[in-house]
């Protein structure tokens, strides 16, 4: 199978096929995600509560993701494969560039990390040193002891107005990915127009390029609390290869996210 890279993505944006994605962190889930169709996967720094159990993102390390990108990749050779830098992981240039070469090493094609403008320069400066970098907008989880809370961003029109500059500002710097988390559906809209990167929702409702899910909550593993924009596809089907189909299918549709899963 040929490799998707992220010229696949821009000629899908530039032709209006939406796509679906998925995180993964480990190689028997990879490899069901990669077999049923999916093109792009995300070792996401959530792993931190959805593998390890703790209530943040915060205390994942290099290495953990390190860890799982390696499983990930053994079971998608051909994906487009997104590892997070973890929380305080690209605080000094030094830094970045050491814990970007870890993931790189361990099978990722690109780098995500979380923030605006304030980041424009470690993106340009990863870039520049072949790193291929997706920025990540609006509800960044890293930052929930400054939201204080897992919220919707993006509400108030100085604040729209604001992630978009960032966004453009990412992009102006080389990002050629952007994962867009919890926005107004309208906002989602004028950024992904705005950029002519491709933009990958999670709840920021289906006027995003992309979509991508926590897998856990694509298959109602999530307990307590189950976030607005999830979506258990393995209610209806009881099987999980045609859980994936029925996501892939959904999205490809703009059926998933409906208005149910997404924030006016
Ligand atoms: O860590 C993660 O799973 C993510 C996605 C929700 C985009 O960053
Ligand atoms: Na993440």
């Amino acid at each position: 199978m040929k490799p998707t890279t992220i010229s696949h993505l821009r000629q899908w944006k530039q032709s209006g096929r939406k796509f679906a994605s998925i995180t993964a962190y480990e190689y028997s889930f990879a490899k069901l995600f990669a077999e049923e169709g999916i093109q792009v996967l995300l070792v996401g720094d959530s792993l931190g509560m959805t593998v390890q159990g703790h209530d943040s993102t915060l205390p994942v390390t290099v290495s953990d993701i390190v860890y799982h990108t390696h499983a990930v990749r053994r079971g998608a050779p051909a994906a487009l494969l997104l590892a997070d830098l973890p929380f305080m992981s690209y605080a000094t240039p030094q830094q970045t560039f050491d814990n970007a070469a870890q993931l790189m090493r361990a099978g990722a094609n690109m780098v995500k990390l979380e923030g605006g403008r304030w980041l424009a320069e470690t993106v340009q400066q990863l870039t520049e040193r072949a790193v291929p970098v997706c920025g990540h907008l609006g509800l960044t989880p890293q930052s929930v002891n400054v939201f204080g809370g897992y919220k919707i961003q993006g509400r108030e029109a100085a604040d729209a107005d604001r992630l978009l500059e960032d966004a453009l500002a990412l992009e102006a710097a080389g990002a050629q990915l952007l994962v867009l988390e919890c926005v107004p559906v309208p906002l989602a809209q004028r950024v992904t127009a705005a950029l002519n990167i491709p933009v990958i929702g999670i709840g920021a409702g289906n006027v995003t390029d992309g979509q991508i899910l926590v897998m856990h909550d694509a298959f109602g593993i999530t307990g307590g609390h189950i976030p607005k924009f999830a979506k258990n596809f393995l209610a209806d089907s009881g099987d999980i290869r045609a859980a994936v189909r029925q996501y892939i299918t959904e999205v490809e549709a703009g059926s998933y996210p409906a208005e149910e899963h997404s924030f006016q």
